[in-house]
Formats: structure tokens, C-alpha cells, sequence
């Protein structure tokens, strides 16, 4: 194992023995399949995933699509090639048995093709945003987003409806900010969310970490997600390196 990597395996077991698996777990499905911590990472790991970030900055692809999304992502394509610390995180064994933990399923890695596996989300200029969406999984499988925050400069929110789908429920409504360490997780399926834009002179940089149950996906569901993918978030380049 080399050093990148047992170092990203002990600041991810430092993280996990900090919390208190069982009331989170009860947290986490209270809440809809949603889970918010103000901390995970410490401030030494964000700094040193920072560096990777800040490597990987210039192949960002910018997107736009009126009325709802405008900002840059990096796809785990990159991240693979580039950013080993970023890539350790996303496969940590530890990690993801917490996960399964807390969402009572067993979590396993997106396929090497999906461009979200682990991914960045840049949010640098002015108005960039997201508007209301789910996470869905065009899996056979469920699909579970984690978010951990590793630079925020701005006055732009994560806001989160949970419960939507579920009518013994009312819904709740949450604004979070997502700082450098915070940590969220959920249901893509069950979480209603956007990021509101990003004022003037602000930045803002999410990581993005998914994982599925079962990583089949059908035919239609295959192209459907490609395209979506390529306008969306990571350009035609990605689609290309996908196929
Ligand atoms: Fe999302």
C-alpha cells in the first residue's frame, strides 16, 4: 500500500471511530435515508485532498443548462488518473461498510464507466446552481450519494426536502452549508435537493462519492444516463472515454 493511500485508510477510520454508529444509523432513517454532519474529515485531510483538487482544476468541464444547472464538475475518469487520494477515499473498504451500516444495504462501487463514481463539483462563478432535482439511479439497483465539502467561500446553500415521497410524512425542508469537512449522505431516489447560486466573487467545491446496490443497468437506462451525462455534467469527451 503506498503512503497516499494508508494515509486517506487512517483519516477515514479517525473519522468513523468519532461517530456514534448507532444513533446515526436511527438518524439517518428518521430522517428519510438522510444524514448531515457538520465534521467527518479533519482539516489536515481536506487540506491534502485540496491539493489534488487544485491539480485536476484545469480539466474542469463548465456546463450549462437554462434554468437548471450551470457550473463545472470533473469526472471520476479524471480523478482516477490524477487524484489518488480522492480515488483511495471513494474505495475505502472501511468507508463503505460504514455506509452499508447506516443505510441497512450492502453498498458496493459504481462501475469503472460512471463518471459520477467520485467526482467534483466546482461552483465558480457568479449564479451557478442547481435547481430541484433527485439523485436518481438509473440502476437496478439504488443509488446513495455522499457529499463532503472541501471549500466553501460563499453564501450559496444545499437545500433538502426529505420525505417527499413518502405521504405518512410531512416534508421537512433543511438549508445546510457544506464547509470544508462536512459530510452528507442519502438515498438519491428519496432526497429532494438544489444548490441556490453562487453569488459574485464566491466559490464552492463539493466532492461527490457514489454507490449502488446492485451496478446492472439496462439498455435505455445506459443511453438515457450517457446523454445526460454528457450535457449536463462531464461534455462529450467523458461520454466518449465511456463507451
Ligand atoms: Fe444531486
Amino acid at each position: 500500500m503506498n503512503t497516499v493511500t494508508s494515509n486517506m485508510k487512517e483519516e477515514i477510520s479517525d473519522a468513523i471511530i468519532r461517530q456514534d454508529e448507532q444513533s446515526l444509523t436511527h438518524e439517518y432513517q428518521e430522517q428519510g435515508e438522510f444524514l448531515a454532519l457538520d465534521s467527518f474529515l479533519s482539516q489536515e485531510a481536506i487540506h491534502d485532498l485540496m491539493q489534488e483538487v487544485e491539480h485536476v482544476r484545469p480539466q474542469l468541464n463548465r456546463n450549462f443548462i437554462p434554468g437548471h444547472k450551470k457550473g463545472g464538475s470533473v469526472s471520476y475518469f479524471i480523478v482516477r488518473d490524477s487524484a489518488p487520494s480522492l480515488t483511495a477515499l471513494y474505495r475505502d473498504p472501511a468507508l463503505i461498510a460504514w455506509l452499508s451500516q447506516l443505510a441497512g444495504e450492502r453498498l458496493l462501487l459504481c462501475p469503472e464507466d460512471d463518471p459520477h463514481a467520485c467526482a467534483l463539483y466546482f461552483y465558480t462563478e457568479a449564479g451557478d446552481h442547481i435547481g430541484y432535482h433527485y439523485d436518481t439511479s438509473y440502476y437496478k439497483g439504488a443509488r446513495y450519494t455522499v457529499l463532503i465539502g472541501l471549500l466553501d467561500r460563499s453564501t450559496s446553500r444545499l437545500e433538502c426536502r426529505l420525505h417527499t415521497k413518502d405521504p405518512s410524512k410531512e416534508t421537512t425542508e433543511l438549508t445546510l452549508d457544506t464547509k470544508p469537512g462536512s459530510f452528507i449522505f442519502f438515498n438519491g431516489d428519496k432526497l429532494h435537493h438544489a444548490v441556490t447560486p453562487l453569488g459574485e466573487n464566491e466559490e464552492r467545491i463539493v466532492l461527490t462519492l457514489q454507490y449502488v446496490t446492485n451496478p446492472e443497468m439496462g439498455r435505455f437506462n445506459r443511453w438515457f444516463s450517457n446523454m445526460k451525462d454528457a450535457v449536463g455534467y462531464f461534455g462529450l469527451s467523458a461520454l466518449f472515454r465511456r463507451s
